[in-house]
């Protein structure tokens, strides 16, 4: 395909955007920062990941769910048959947002205006690498992805379309699996969010 043929020019444009996101200022939160968090993963995968934004220790190693709620990502998108390697992932706000506590960094929500102005490299991303699915992890993601406000309990689970016109579906976010008490729920939860990869997956199998 036309795709084929011009991988070349996709990884060296990619590459170019990666090198151009180092040293974004777009917003404020590039200075607390340690870096930007950019994507990752082969340039022609299938399934774009799309977090809320890097947590501490990704902001140290600089690659994108390597923390607590990669290891829930990575064993849940392994439950659902997907293999990390040959997916991309990476967040809708490229900087880790905190509050200093002590010597702690605690994550901070990123507002509608840093989501805003973070979206244009999630749109150059997804112009490069055309996935055929991007799955919006939470509704930091579906926000930036929709560009307006999205209910997940309401649009998760089956395939939408994007403002460009591609495909997208929405689930929840690892964290918030994280964030509940009760195991059980925690459980059933865990077993929702594979199966949305799973489904998203199947939509374009
Ligand atoms: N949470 C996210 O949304 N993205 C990461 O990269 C890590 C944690």
């Amino acid at each position: 395909t036309d795709r084929v043929a011009a991988g070349g020019n996709v990884a060296a444009a990619w590459a170019a955007l990666r090198d151009e996101a180092a040293g974004c200022t777009r917003c404020p939160l590039y200075r607390p920062a340690t870096q930007t968090v950019f994507g990752e993963g082969p340039l022609d995968a299938p399934l774009m990941f799309v977090g809320e934004q890097p947590g501490d220790q990704e902001d140290l190693a600089g690659r994108p769910f390597v923390g607590p709620a990669g290891q829930v990502f990575d064993r849940a998108i392994a439950d659902a048959g997907i293999e990390r390697a040959a997916a991309y992932v990476t967040n809708a706000v490229k900087h880790f947002k905190f509050e200093p506590r002590g010597r702690r960094r605690i994550h901070a929500k990123p507002d509608a205006g840093e989501i805003d102005a973070c979206r244009w490299w999630i749109e150059q991303e997804r112009l490069l690498l055309r996935p055929r699915m991007t799955i919006a992890l939470g509704a930091t993601a579906a926000r930036s992805l929709f560009g307006r406000a999205m209910t997940i309990g309401r649009e998760r689970g089956r395939v939408q379309t994007l403002p460009d016109g591609g495909a997208a579906w929405i689930t929840v976010h690892p964290s918030y699996l994280l964030r509940l008490p009760d195991p059980a729920a925690k459980e059933a939860e865990y077993a929702k969010f594979v199966e949305d990869l799973k489904g998203a997956q199947a939509a374009i199998a």
